[in-house]
């Protein structure tokens, strides 16, 4: 099957137009040759398949798609570095990889068809944010092994758009290349864009007179209070990419600029379900669960259910007819247990968020006191109010308890850093710090 697609930066793609029968025919049809494309070449699919008593030949519907069996890290972890590519290593033009924190780090591969079709993926996801030919984009998503630099770089290029290749640190440099280059988009994720509107502050640069427009914001959980933040501090329409090395990498789901309303899932390549993370369960529709993906076009490695462990819903499509997910609440190894209350880091950064004196930085360091476990919510406050007197910061801390206390259920305690004391991210934030 040809999967190659032209991409015209000046209208959309056909199948972001298509109607929803001709897009699950689509579907059905890449469906099929996935399926088989992997059954044919990867050991651990063929492997799985005949046990369970599955043939390629037994998929005649998307439903039967909830019929196949589950792929995880751990598969891509067990058959590392290469066991899981569908084809030779010879046709495989690229390799990234997971940061793997803990064990191995996953390994993906992509033939030259796929880096073309993500590179039309993020093209298509560019523009869909309001990005247009001839945009100066800043790319600050670290460049190597993390799908998120090269990922943007050359989908930003497909896009007709000059590229300017910052990759992720050295802040300093990054305010003074945006000041002398004047980018119209930068790609980012959130948590580093925060860094870097410090970095403007403390150096007397005013965002609001810089050219940016709009930024691109993902590769971790981000609340819509940030974004407000965001938007607010920088000027600049802020929209929300997902995306996964497992899948692709950045644009496997983009936000459209007509909306704003959580990121259209590009279902011409991506087959997205909601799952009962306890049951493996497909959910209708509008229910919260674990996202789940079966790539319907990728050669090198194609994945069929992949459990992305991230918790969202789905919901019906609006500025196209494809479906949205709603914003990430986290991922379930993210989910935090304190005294019997299940809380995942995005619910802590709404509440601190609502109170304007604190700033966008913050941690969350999890302690046991006794046999109890025991949550310590660290901010600082915003430069401009680091004169407020003991009394009045007290307030705002008793005020933070509160509303932590009523809106999630737990206690608290609170501690008020050295304004600049929070460690700054400069790609990926870590929120959690497991003391325990
Ligand atoms: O983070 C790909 C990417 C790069 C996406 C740049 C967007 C922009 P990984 O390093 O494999 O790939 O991490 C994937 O990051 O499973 C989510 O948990 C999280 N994530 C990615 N985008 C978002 C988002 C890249 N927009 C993991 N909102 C995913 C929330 C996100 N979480």
């Amino acid at each position: 099957m040809d999967i190659r697609s032209q991409f015209n930066p000046d209208q959309l793609d056909p199948m972001e137009t298509a109607s929803i029968d001709e897009l699950r025919a689509h579907q059905l049809e890449r469906l099929k040759w996935t399926v088989r494309h992997a059954y044919n070449n990867v050991p651990m699919y063929k492997a799985r398949f005949d046990q369970l008593n599955i043939h390629p030949d037994d998929i005649h519907s998307l439903d039967d798609l909830a019929k196949l069996p589950f792929t995880t890290k751990t598969d891509l972890r067990d058959n590392y570095p290469y066991g899981m590519f569908a084809t030779p290593i010879d046709q495989v033009v690229r390799l990234h990889a997971s940061s793997g924190t803990t064990g191995k780090p996953t390994v993906v591969g992509y033939t030259q068809n796929d880096i073309d079709t993500w590179a039309n993926i993020v093209a298509r996801s560019i523009r869909a944010a309001g990005g247009r030919r001839g945009d100066k984009l800043h790319n600050a998503y670290g460049y190597g092994l993390f799908t998120g630099g090269l990922g943007a770089h050359y989908g930003a290029e497909r896009l007709g758009c000059t590229v300017i290749p910052m990759s992720g640190g050295q802040t300093e440099k990054q305010v003074r290349l945006i000041t002398d280059f004047q980018p119209d988009i930068i790609m980012v994720t959130p948590s580093y864009m925060l860094n870097i509107a410090d970095e403007m502050e403390r150096q007397g640069v005013d965002p609001h007179k810089l050219k940016l427009r709009l930024g691109i914001f993902g590769a971790e959980p981000w609340t819509d209070e940030l974004r407000r933040k965001v938007e607010e501090r920088m000027g600049m329409r802020a929209m929300d990419i997902y995306g996964l090395s497992e899948i692709m990498g950045p644009g496997v789901a983009m936000e459209c600029a007509e909306t704003q309303d959580g990121p259209t899932v590009w279902e011409d390549h991506f087959y997205p379900e909601i799952i009962d993370p306890n049951t493996g369960e497909v959910l209708p529709d509008g229910e919260m669960g674990e996202l789940v993906f079966t790539s319907l076009s990728k050669e090198a490695l194609p994945m069929i259910r992949y459990r992305t462990r991230d918790l969202t819903r789905l919901l019906p499509g609006t500025a196209r007819r494809m479906r949205r997910i709603d914003k990430i609440t986290g991922r379930s190894d993210d989910m935090m247990i304190i005294r019997g209350v299940n809380v995942f880091p995005t619910q802590i950064e709404e509440e601190v968020l609502k109170i304007p004196h604190f700033s966008e930085s913050y941690e969350i360091h999890l302690l046991r006191k006794g046999n109890m476990d025991g949550m310590e919510v660290h901010v600082e406050l915003r430069p401009e109010h680091t004169a407020m007197t003991n009394d009045e910061v007290n307030g705002l801390v008793k005020q933070l308890c509160h509303h932590i206390k009523s809106s999630i259920g737990i206690s608290v305690a609170v501690s008020v850093r050295e304004t600049g004391g929070i460690t700054r991210s400069e790609g990926k934030a870590q929120r959690v710090f497991d003391k325990r």
